[in-house]
């Protein structure tokens, strides 16, 4: 369709054509490309040239100390303008945490947003009361001579965690540096997000600017969707087995920013704000991320019961009746299916808050969703930030959704004028400006209005990294043509070299040699008959130099190495000089860039709290930076169906444990690009143990639900039944986070801390501190080599299928047996995992009666928790906390708190008992202990031989016993009538004898 040819009066076709009409100025899809400085090496260094601060004015106080910082000879102008008075304020801000920050000592309004992130924006962590110098667990010591330089140590070694000693400060508008000397082959984690490895190369530049690349989201080693600075760094003890101490740095910084890691010291550079730094003592990795979460930037959201289970989306369910044929496959394979999600094919023309006309039309998503609610299922909607604007040539094009927010000046502008205007999926499109209270209030009316329309139950919120795919306000004057096609055909667009995905997984040719030729000859065909088009060039900028009292807000002197074509800041987003209606600051996307998902997501998470009064809404995010984890959970991007982006998400997960988002998932089975059946069955049973377990997949590949491949099917439904099973485990991991920064996944060096030989384990995690997942990462494989942690130690693993010890050397690395549809998972001796059978829905399974795992450790005892509420609200009004404890052969349940529960306990399973018992016999025990045995207890007569039955004699209440002499192991099941008021509601005993 010719783009001009919209008349008015007459619905436009959508979607409209690629390529998009040559009207549209070629520069609409070009950015210049600039030089990353990282990569010059005749820029200048600033460590060189410039003169670093002198320190004055010094004030001491009990909790710390202010001084004056003066730059100490001429202004050196790096890449901005030196900024000649500073205040430096360090704080013993609590006994684990310590600030430094360094700030232009002149704020006024007119640039206090340029240097200071606002507390409305991210937490900004205050001194705590009693907090001294004195009681600090750190010490900041400091030096004038050459120039001011500072270190941070902890006081119980001496050792110094934090050095610019040897180097220089740096501080201008637009480029802030400071270096810190490293020891050796220093082990750091965090900084997401990035794919890479776990353990960050110490030779290796950590980007931070939110990018999208919709072709290749997933490179490796660039800068991703989120932006976390904050890192964490074990360091081992001289001998095997000393104590290790880990300490966590947190700069509290939303600018475009780099991190330099190298041999013997890592640089930090921003390209504006201030030094807001914090030092977390730990001493141990689980402590750093606890400091963080619980004092920095506030623990993690509890997410409800049901957003554990299991989600389907896909770009390109076409209707309804689309939606309900997947929600049915997954019912008749009997595959838990907990929600379903819609991507963009919903809404009509890509237009939030509407409905595609004839395909998701209102009135049958009615009958849809009454009749998937009815099921205990649930639908969550993608939700993009951007606002399509409407072509005020054709009446028929209106679009009340924009005239809302233009009515209330609710998008970002440019400088003082017009609505800034960029390209997104509907055409030319406005951008909210979240961080103005009316953009709050009109969004949650726009979305309080649609769930009047369609009961959604949650949104994933796309494209806030803020991605706009043009350069600039490139639909001033020209919103007359909308709607436009994006500026590059979309996956799946017809008659172009990206209508059929042929990739497929490494091995798939020699798996399925077959469909590998053909789909190899069509792609031929298709790129021969579509040639991708060569991309238009594009002017490069040089280095710029820095204009005295003048910021460049689009080409900043220091250019930071964002990944996508040509490296520019104005690359396929809202451009840095966006202005935003925060009067009298006017701050800038500049500035704010790296907030825009941070703030959408949060406005969307309150509006979300506006639909579903006093319940825990589902919210992902895609974009999100430090903070973001107290109200949303995150995707891991567009991921390819590939090995080894299968393999990376691990290390994503891990990253994003200690940026405290656990809710944190990736699209199973891949997003671009072909699944295969194996890679597809070992990434269902991988991703089961991200907490958010979804299969997503785009628009041109083929389709990969669970239920595809009758062996995915297979393994999807056993791994199914087990995380089903661990919902409570996984739930209580999740009240642990929220009340106290414990992370559901975990790196096998945060357990074991102090065996350096796990600081670099990437291959293997754990889920809570008793499971530990051994996942098949390479094809073809039919077993997988794994480590042990702790045997050196004493500490005892059992298989979870066989509940058998583990036979297994210190250090050694083990061949697992894993034929396709089985996964390797082990429990860790010395804990106790409440589980519940698995229903079809998280509703069913948390009906399912109680089942206890006591997996024994050396000395046989064990120990658990458990966590109780209703699983929706957001201020429970009832909780209930189980302590279970099994010592000297007896189980002790001891409950507090009133949350009604009145399942009963069905079976008690116990690994690794010394010999089978002879008597099992159970009972309530007094608030105080063993005292007062009464309900329902029975006699503890009972005879046993190994390997044999036994029944209760009396009041008609049965339980059976068996007990496996050779794998130790012994079954207590069928005990729900004797718990048949539930096992819950008093203290209680079970001695096992
Ligand atoms: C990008 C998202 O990451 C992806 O999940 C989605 O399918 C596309 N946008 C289209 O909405």
């Amino acid at each position: 369709m010719a783009l001009s040819a919209v008349v008015a009066g007459q619905q436009p076709q959508y979607p409209p054509a690629f390529p998009p009409t040559p009207i549209l100025p070629s520069s609409i899809n070009y950015a210049p490309s600039v030089m990353p400085t990282v990569m010059d090496l005749t820029a200048p260094n600033a460590q060189s040239i410039c003169p670093g601060y002198t320190a004055s004015n010094v004030q001491n106080g009990s909790s710390g100390l202010t001084a004056d910082l003066t730059l100490a000879g001429p202004a050196c102008n790096a890449y901005g303008n030196d900024v000649r008075d500073l205040t430096l304020s360090v704080q013993y801000q609590s006994k684990e945490r310590l600030s430094v920050k360094i700030f232009p000592k002149y704020l006024v309004p007119g640039n206090q947003s340029l240097y200071i992130l606002s507390p409305t924006l991210t937490p900004q962590p205050a001194l705590e009361l009693g907090a001294s110098k004195a009681n600090s667990d750190l010490a900041f010591t400091w030096t004038n001579s050459p120039s001011f330089q500072f270190q941070v140590s902890r006081v119980s070694t001496g050792d110094v965690i934090f050095s610019t000693y040897g180097s220089k400060i740096v501080f201008e508008d637009q480029f802030l540096e400071l270096v810190t000397s490293m020891v050796p082959n220093y082990n750091i984690y965090g900084l997401a997000e990035n794919l890479r490895g776990f353990r960050i190369p110490n030779n290796f530049t950590q980007t931070f600017w939110n990018a999208y690349n919709l072709e290749n989201d997933q490179e490796l080693d660039v800068n991703g969707h989120s932006v976390h600075p904050v890192y964490l760094e074990t360091r081992y003890g001289n001998s095997s087995n000393s104590e290790s101490l880990s300490h966590g740095v947190y700069a509290r910084n939303a600018h475009g920013q780099e991190w330099l890691m190298r041999n013997t010291s890592i640089t930090y550079r921003t390209i504006g704000g201030s030094f807001d730094l914090y030092f977390l003592s730990g001493s141990t990795p689980k402590e750093v991320i606890s400091q963080y979460q619980t004092g920095v930037v506030n623990t993690p959201y509890l997410p409800a019961y049901w957003h554990l289970g299991f989600h389907q989306v896909r770009w390109s369910y076409q209707n309804w009746s689309n939606l309900q044929d997947v929600v049915d496959a997954y019912a008749a394979q009997n595959i838990q299916l907990e929600g379903i999600m819609n991507d963009l094919d919903y809404l009509k023309m890509n237009r939030d808050f509407t409905n595609n006309p004839g395909h998701y039309d209102v009135a049958p998503g009615k009958v849809f969703l009454d009749q998937l609610h009815a099921n205990g299922q649930y639908y969550m909607p993608i939700l993009d930030p951007n606002i399509y604007v409407p072509n005020p040539a054709n009446a028929s094009d209106a679009y009340p959704t924009y005239d809302a927010g233009a009515a209330v000046n609710a998008y970002i502008r440019n400088g003082n004028d017009s609505f800034y205007i960029g390209v997104e999926w509907p055409g030319f499109s406005v951008f909210p400006d979240f961080i103005v209270p009316q953009t709050q209030q009109f969004w949650t009316q726009q979305i309080l209005a649609y769930h009047q329309n369609v009961s959604f139950d949650g949104f994933w919120l796309d494209v806030n990294d803020a991605v706009s795919f043009c350069t600039g306000s490139c639909g001033q004057g020209l919103v007359g043509e909308n709607p436009i096609h994006v500026p590059f055909a979309l996956p799946g667009d017809p008659n172009t070299s990206v209508a059929v995905d042929y990739r497929y997984p490494e091995f798939f040719n020699v798996t399925n040699a077959t469909e590998a030729a053909s789909a190899s000859s069509a792609l031929m065909s298709q790129s021969l008959m579509y040639p991708t088009p060569s991309a238009t060039p594009t002017p490069t900028v040089g280095r710029t130099v820095p204009t005295p009292g003048v910021r460049n807000l689009t080409f900043p002197p220091y250019a930071i190495n964002n990944f996508l074509a040509g490296h520019s800041l104005l690359k396929q987003v809202i451009a840095p000089n966006a202005t935003h209606n925060d009067g009298p600051y006017n701050s800038t996307e500049y500035e704010l860039h790296n907030l825009y998902g941070h703030t959408s997501g949060n406005a969307t998470y309150n509006a979300l709290k506006q639909v579903y009064p006093g319940k825990r809404p589902f919210f992902i995010n895609r974009s999100t930076f430090a903070g973001s984890g107290n109200f949303t959970g995150h995707w891991g991007g567009d991921t390819n169906s590939m090995w080894g982006n299968m393999y990376f998400g691990i290390s994503q997960a891990l990253q994003f444990s200690i940026a405290g988002i656990p809710y944190f998932g990736v699209e199973t089975c891949g997003f671009n690009g072909n699944a295969d059946m194996e890679l597809c069955t070992r990434w269902m049973q991988l991703s089961a143990w991200y907490p958010m377990y979804r299969n997503h997949n785009s628009r041109n590949t083929i389709a990969q639900e669970a239920y595809r491949w009758a062996t995915t099917a297979e393994a999807t439904r056993r791994i199914m039944n087990i995380r089903y099973s661990l919902l409570p485990y996984t739930y209580t991991l999740f009240h642990q986070a929220n009340v106290a920064g414990q992370t559901v996944l975990r790196a096998l060096p945060w357990e074991f801390p102090n065996d350096p030989s796990l600081k670099a384990v990437e291959t293997q995690f754990m889920s809570g501190p008793a499971l530990l997942v051994t996942p098949v990462l390479a094809p073809l494989a039919t077993s997988v080599q794994g480590v042990f942690p702790g045997v050196a130690n004493g500490t005892i693993w059992y298989d979870w299928y066989t509940l058998e010890k583990v036979n297994v050397s210190a250090g050694e690395n083990k061949t697992l047996d894993a034929p396709l549809e089985h996964q390797p998972i082990h429990v860790r001796g010395g804990y106790i995992i409440p589980m519940q059978k698995a229903g079809n829905t998280t509703k069913t399974s948390r009906q399912m009666p109680w089942s206890l795992l006591v997996a024994l450790d050396s000395s046989g005892k064990a120990s658990g928790e458990l966590y109780l509420d209703d699983g929706i609200s957001l201020m429970p009004n009832a909780t209930k906390n189980v302590e279970l404890a099994f010592a000297n052969n007896v189980l002790n349940i001891t409950v507090s708190g009133n949350y009604n529960d009145n399942l009963p306990l069905a079976n008690v399973t116990i690994a690794g008992v010394s010999s089978c018992p002879h008597n099992v016999s159970t009972g309530s025990t007094g608030s105080s202990g063993r005292a007062g045995w009464s309900g329902w207890s029975w006699p503890s007569s009972w005879r046993s031989s190994p390997s044999s039955w036994w029944s209760a004699p009396s009041h008609g209440q049965t339980g059976v016993v068996t007990c496996n002499s050779t794998s130790k192991v012994v079954y207590i099941t069928n005990l729900q009538q004797a718990t048949s008021n539930g096992i819950w509601t008093s203290n209680s005993m079970l001695v096992v004898q």
